[in-house]
């Protein structure tokens, strides 16, 4: 049986990889104040046709169920969000500050950063409409992807203006219902050939050459993002980020600020992208809610690309996976006679809290120690020929204590070398 295409196995090791991505989501997103919040895998079909739009309409895993719905698994969040703060929009002071890293899934076809199954952290800021927050947003990003090791020079953000692209296309005379269409055009002009794409906006009545001259001067733009730059500034952040006018976005609810997050070696897709989706919760409300939002998605296949190819954040990676090793102290079982008192240390040591393993049947003590040894514990703890007492190695050291069996987790605790810290931010 095989997987089905863009779809994963997590062998132990993936999923220890995919907890250290989870675990740096958490935790700087609990840094700046976000909580976290889930919703539904699946949902009516209708939430992405009407909500999302774009080419995302085209990708959605849908099918009927027994109930005759016409449902979809998740291909993103920001919907359901809307849908969730929409209905209990009173009973949260504002702004929300949420995110949710679960999984989600979109029929494309699998490539380099692209799979049908991946995760996406979303963070998300409801209830402002102030610049401060976009700032706030955007440092949230850039600050996630450092405390992974990555620097300026590894990515940047690309900041954008659905505001200043729904004026150029009106000022060239595109109807107000072909906007979305029209930016969806300008969204894959670096993908598309170039013929294609003069001919796309031809149907538009635009011209590639209008286009590219828009996006070749950015500084009015720039001078109108003045106040969340000057913000990134004064956070040492100015470095992470540019404005290029070239980032449309493909989704339909974007109203303002959009950007995405790319890898300075231009070799990878997107690693993140988002911006202001201001209209969203009064849409999903019927015009109840009216409520100013924005956030971003950011994908974990993209991420694992780059920290591969990045050594000093793989390096850290590496050293997060090391530090929670398999196992910290090996019960070592030296004579087989001693076997059940070699359970009551294992017990003993594990309900206080070490993470404990021994042979489960008979085995060589060379063996044994190679077991220890390959699941990186930093004790081995014989019980043999010295009991009542008990022979005690530390591994990296080779040092050898005789230790007696009561007390042993807290004296193993005194002899341990300091834990790993976790790693700070650069
Ligand atoms: P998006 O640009 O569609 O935005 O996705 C954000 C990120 O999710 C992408 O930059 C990429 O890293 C990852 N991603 C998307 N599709 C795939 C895929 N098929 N395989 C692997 N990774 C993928 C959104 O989804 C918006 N809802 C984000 C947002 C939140 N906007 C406001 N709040």
């Amino acid at each position: 049986m095989q997987l089905l295409p863009g779809f994963r196995d997590f062998y132990p090791e993936d999923c220890a990889r995919r907890n250290y991505t989870l675990s740096i989501w958490r935790e700087v997103a609990a840094r700046y104040g976000f909580l976290e919040y889930d919703g539904p895998v699946l949902e009516p079909i209708e939430l992405y046709k009407k909500k999302s739009g774009g080419e995302l309409v085209g990708q959605l895993f849908d099918f009927v169920d027994k109930g005759e719905r016409h449902v979809a698994l998740r291909p993103e969040m920001t919907p359901s969000l809307a849908r969730m703060v929409a209905a209990r929009e009173r009973d949260y002071k504002k702004p929300l500050k949420w995110f949710c890293a679960p999984s989600f899934f979109r029929y494309e076809k699998q490539q380099r950063g692209r799979l049908r199954e991946f995760l996406q952290l979303n963070c998300d800021i409801l209830g402002d409409a102030s610049p401060a927050a976009d700032a706030e947003l955007l440092a949230l990003v850039i600050d996630t992807l450092r405390a992974f090791g990555l620097g300026a020079q590894d990515f940047v953000v690309r900041l954008s203006d659905r505001d200043a692209w729904m004026q150029f296309a009106l000022g060239k005379g595109v109807a107000q219902e072909r906007l979305l269409d029209f930016l969806g055009v300008v969204d894959k002009l670096e993908r598309l050939p170039e013929a294609e794409s003069r001919r796309k906006l031809a149907e538009f009545g635009v011209e590639l050459e209008a286009v590219r001259s828009f996006i070749a001067d950015p500084s009015a733009e720039a001078a109108k993002l003045q106040g969340i730059l000057a913000d990134l500034k004064a956070r040492g952040l100015a470095e992470f980020v540019e404005v290029d006018l070239t980032i449309v976005r493909g989704l339909a609810y974007y109203t303002g600020l959009v950007f995405e997050v790319f890898d300075r070696g231009g070799k990878e897709r997107a690693l993140a992208g988002g911006g202001r989706y201001d209209g969203l919760l009064e849409l999903m409300s019927d015009g109840k809610v009216k409520m100013p939002a924005l956030g971003f998605g950011m994908g974990d296949v993209v991420l694992a690309n780059l920290l591969e190819e990045v050594p000093a954040a793989k390096a850290r990676r590496d050293t997060w996976l090391a530090a929670r090793r398999a196992a910290e102290v090996y019960v070592v079982v030296a004579e087989e006679t001693r076997r059940l008192e070699a359970l009551g240390v294992v017990q003993a040591l594990r309900g206080a809290g070490w993470r404990t393993d021994y042979a489960l049947t008979a085995a060589k003590v060379g063996k044994q120690f190679q077991a220890a040894e390959t699941l990186g514990a930093q004790f081995a703890v014989v019980v043999g020929a010295e009991w009542p007492q008990l022979k005690v190695k530390q591994l990296a050291t080779r040092e050898e204590h005789l230790l007696s069996p009561e007390g042993l987790p807290e004296t193993l605790r005194t002899l341990s070398l300091a834990p790993t810290p976790e790693p700070p931010l650069t």
